[in-house]
């Protein structure tokens, strides 16, 4: 049976804390809140409970997993690089921000799927630090959701796909982006971006002036270049039901997207805006992920959209495409990875 543990985000129970650090301890599974979405952790030192994860999720065992930590010295433990030498680290963490490094030998395989480079994160979220620092070991986490499902960003989400799977989830509201942290690899020639997040790469030009942006990282339908990441592979965040996201400007796509509404003979809906709802027909079932003003809230329940449409008996969701700056270029990544298909007008 799994223990449930409610917590408060911003000033975290310490006696609820430790029950989820001696689940830890124990080598036990324990869900947990971060900025982004849900992680599922375990001791990242404890190869049988990471074999946990990989069972608890039904993940390929070559894909590796992130190790959050709670401070630049734990980092630092884990990597041969000096940490505290690259400006990114010390800017930009605690924060939504992965850091692929060189790992040492006190990572076990298990964790990066036998690579020799490790994805560190240090996470800004209250429950996420005091569980780390207080279980004093470093915690590796994926995303706490069954494998090929919408990461989870709410509470229901994560007991959705694992109360009864795992030892302890910690209950700790909406997670705040929603979507998943920013990774780049530290290990190439020049920093590389591996998955696009929060932290979009106009803010990193800054920091990392020669940072790549490869093509694959736009997610375009055919990319046939090699896999820089195990994850690569594997298709992403498809829901249960078809989705066809039709890229073009607003006033463009909505015209195509009241086509394939009026043509489709399954229970239908649309993803749009605030103001590109009244772009369709009153009867149309719409769900507004948010405002184009504010890429962030847009961002913030698009994974709780994919998976909850499918729930609500919609066979087919249309969604509308957004501008690829910013946070919009994780949307828009995370968007392809789901489609079914992808039109452009
Ligand atoms: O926001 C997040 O990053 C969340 C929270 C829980 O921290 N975690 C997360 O983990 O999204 P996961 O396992 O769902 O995604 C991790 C991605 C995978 O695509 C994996 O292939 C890639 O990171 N990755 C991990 N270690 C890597 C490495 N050493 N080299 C390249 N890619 C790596
Ligand atoms: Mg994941």
């Amino acid at each position: 049976k799994t223990t449930k543990l409610q917590v408060s985000p911003e000033t975290p129970e310490n006696e609820k804390i430790s029950t989820a650090v001696e689940f830890i301890k124990k080598g036990e599974l324990v869900a947990f809140p971060t900025e982004t979405v849900y992680g599922l952790g375990a001791n990242a030192f404890d190869p049988q409970a990471i074999r946990k994860i990989y069972l608890a999720k039904g993940r390929p065992s070559d894909n590796p997993l992130i190790v959050h930590v709670s401070s630049l010295d734990m980092a630092q433990e884990l990597v041969i690089e000096s940490v505290s030498s690259y400006e990114i680290a010390n800017r930009l963490w605690p924060g939504p921000v992965t850091l692929i490094f060189r790992k040492n030998k006190r990572i076990p395989d298990v964790v990066t799927g036998g690579m020799e480079t490790v994805g560190i994160r240090f996470p800004a979220h209250p429950i996420a630090l005091a569980l780390i620092s207080r279980s004093g070991v470093p915690i590796a986490a994926p995303s706490a959701n069954l494998s090929g499902k919408p990461s989870p960003t709410e509470e229901k989400h994560v007991l959705e796909d694992m109360d009864g799977r795992i030892a302890c989830i910690v209950l700790g509201g909406k997670t705040l982006f929603g979507l998943e942290s920013t990774i780049i690899d530290m290990t190439r020639n020049r920093p590389t971006l591996l998955r696009p997040g929060p932290v979009s790469p106009e803010r990193l030009k800054d920091l990392l002036p020669e940072l790549v942006v490869p093509e694959f990282v736009m997610a375009k339908q055919g990319y046939k270049g090699p896999a820089l990441s195990p994850g690569m592979k594997y298709r992403h965040y498809s829901p249960d039901v078809e989705l066809i996201l039709v890229e073009g400007t607003p006033e463009e796509s909505s015209k195509k997207i009241e086509e394939l509404v009026k043509q489709s003979e399954r229970k239908t809906v649309v993803l749009c805006t605030e103001e590109t709802k009244e772009l369709y027909p009153k009867n149309f079932d719409r769900i507004v992920l948010g405002s184009r003003e504010n890429l962030y809230i847009v961002a913030a329940n698009l994974f709780g959209a994919l998976r909850e449409l499918p729930a609500q008996g919609f066979q087919l969701l249309i969604s509308e495409a957004f501008p690829e700056s910013g946070i919009g270029l994780a949307i828009m990544n995370r968007l392809r990875k789901a489609a079914w298909k992808i039109l452009r007008v």
